[in-house]
């Protein structure tokens, strides 16, 4: 779904290069993860798969369009829609059902086509109900998923979210996540998560770590995490429970290497009573 080859990019001339020579392959129908701190790079590769930004060198494909390529920007948008940090940058009307319209007019969706797309695309991030209401009037995870609507309406095969969860609660970090898990699972939309948040990462499919603008370390969420020691040179921290069972293990207890949340760590323990 999209490929990514040995794409650096540049912000100018004096400053480093934001993203170096990154290769990735995202599968159509995975959920992936792109793990960094702040500043690795992950919104600039991010503006790159959109088309905001040109690749210095390298190319991107997304479903086989090269986004190097002005004729297919429109085209790549479409297929790929954005979900960005910040939920009040993203909403632009006054009541919930035109904000999901948005993109659909601009899109020339003839009127009568449209309404029922707004209907499935907020039943299916829960946020139906509210379809009549004021967008600055719903929380913060509401207003994400509102926007998450808005990018459904136009029917695309892949979502990138760039921190979609960093400005919210917990309780709307998961309903936010966990959406995008399930329209991953049931309708089988390609998600590429942004994230600095391990938790989160350890619940994607695969994982990509960046780091001063490079793709660091890749696998799937138990190769990442499975050594908390590895991510150290990368100021990254394994998920709790994965950095407890390997001191748990330092120390002598007979735990296996498949620990990342707190469920994984109940089930292993109970093992070793029972
Ligand atoms: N508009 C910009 N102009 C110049 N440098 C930028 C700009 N945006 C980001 N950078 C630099 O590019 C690097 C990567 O930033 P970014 O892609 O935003 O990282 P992340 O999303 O992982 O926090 C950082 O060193 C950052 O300072
Ligand atoms: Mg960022």
């Amino acid at each position: 779904m999209i490929d990514i080859k040995h794409v650096s990019y540049r912000y100018d001339e004096e400053s480093p290069e934001a993203v170096k020579d990154v290769t990735l392959h995202i599968s159509a129908g995975s959920f992936t993860a792109i793990l960094g701190r702040n500043g690795s790079g992950k919104s600039t590769l991010a503006k790159l798969v959109n088309g905001l930004f040109q690749p210095t060198a390298g190319t991107i494909l997304v479903d086989g369009l090269d986004t190097a390529d002005d004729k297919n920007t429109w085209e790549i948008r479409k297929n790929a829609g954005m979900i960005f940090q910040n939920p009040d940058n993203q909403l632009v009307a006054t009541v919930v059902r035109d904000d999901v319209a948005f993109g659909l007019e601009n899109l020339g969706v003839p009127t009568e086509e449209m309404l029922p797309r707004v209907e499935n695309a907020l039943q299916h991030v829960g946020m139906e109900e509210h379809m009549d209401r004021a967008p600055h009037l719903l929380s913060g995870g509401q207003k994400q998923r509102v926007a998450i609507a808005g990018v459904l309406a136009m029917e695309p095969k892949a979502i990138i979210c760039d921190e979609a969860t960093a400005m919210l609660d917990p309780k709307g970090r998961k309903e936010v996540f966990e959406t995008l898990r399930r329209l991953n699972r049931e309708k089988g939309i390609t998600v590429l998560w942004i994230t600095h948040f391990m938790e989160e990462a350890a619940q994607c499919d695969n994982v990509y770590v960046m780091h001063d603008g490079s793709v660091v370390m890749q696998g799937t969420p138990m190769d990442i995490f499975r050594d908390p020691e590895a991510l150290r040179p990368y100021r990254l921290d394994a998920p709790q429970m994965a950095s407890l069972a390997a001191s748990l293990r330092r120390a002598g207890v007979q735990l296996p290497e498949n620990i990342l949340t707190c469920e994984d760590m109940v089930r292993e323990v109970k093992k070793l009573c029972c």
